[in-house]
């Protein structure tokens, strides 16, 4: 595994001479901020060597060198998620790879459903801790000694540091927010009226599809994390109570977007 992940950077790291800085990983519907990026190098991920390959969504992903706010980012403009039928491996690879680039940290973002009763479809969460509900952890079998230690300790998955300062951004700006757990679990079913309110009893503000392994292999190999959800649809807890509607999802993604976009601009251009 490590030889593949380390085939994959020499490719990277050949074809572009670029060394990033901080790693960005855009959800579903959320990737707006590509537009704010000077673009040097862009490789759809069928093209890259070692990249799982796209098999059921049929859209394919791009990873994106270049600026944003003056510091050398990478960008994945579509991730992989564990519904699809990837491995755990195969989901966290690029993030391995990005680590290998000599990334320092990692943004991430994710479309999610609002498990606490006080957000509102269109809400930032600020993810402040994580629940991994998969059932499966990209960790398990042998380690990956060159990347990280068997036992990482994940007192501080999301950075503090980070976090507050994305808050005074947001505040600087007028964004409203919220700041919360995220559990992640496998899907693709969304949840059941019962189990969403599991989760919410479990502790959880925000339930959705991935993160959580991306987060889990970038705090085993030492990166700095920092994760947005944006809320889509709000938990439908009663059976037969009627869910959030499509339009609206896409609305509230559509109208959330840019604030996310400015919140990680502007950490970006801080670090
Ligand atoms: N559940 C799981 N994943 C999701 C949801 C949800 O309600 N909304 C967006 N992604």
């Amino acid at each position: 595994m490590i030889e593949r992940i380390k085939e994959t950077a020499d490719f990277l790291k050949e074809k572009t001479g670029f060394k990033p800085l901080a790693g960005i990983i855009l959800g579903s519907g959320l990737g707006g901020l590509v537009k704010s990026i000077e673009v040097k190098h862009s490789f759809d991920y069928s093209d890259i060597p070692n990249f799982p390959v796209s098999t059921v969504e049929g859209h394919d992903g791009k990873l994106i060198f270049g600026t944003l706010e003056g510091k050398n980012i990478v960008a994945m403009q579509g991730r992989f998620h564990y519904y699809e039928g990837y491995s755990m491996q195969q989901v966290v690879f690029p993030v391995r790879v990005l680590k290998m680039l000599g990334i320092t940290h990692l943004f991430l973002s994710n479309a999610a459903g609002g498990l606490n009763p006080s957000f509102n479809v269109g809400n930032l969460m600020i993810i402040r801790d994580h629940i991994n509900m998969f059932p499966d952890n990209p960790l398990r079998g042998k380690n990956l000694d060159d990347l990280g230690t068997r036992f990482p300790e994940m007192g501080e998955t999301y950075n503090k540091g980070l976090i507050e300062k994305a808050k005074k951004i947001a505040e600087k700006n007028s964004i409203n927010y919220q700041s919360g757990v995220y559990i992640g679990s496998s899907g693709p079913t969304l949840e059941t009226p019962a189990e969403y309110r599991m989760f919410r009893i479990l502790g959880a503000d925000a339930t959705g599809m991935s993160t959580v392994p991306e987060v889990i292999a970038a705090r085993h190999a030492g990166l700095i994390c920092f994760g947005i959800s944006v809320i889509t649809n709000m938990a439908v807890f009663d059976e037969g109570e009627e869910g959030t509607s499509h339009d609206e999802v896409q609305n509230a993604a559509g109208e959330a977007e840019p604030k996310m976009t400015l919140i990680f601009r502007e950490l970006i251009k801080s670090l």
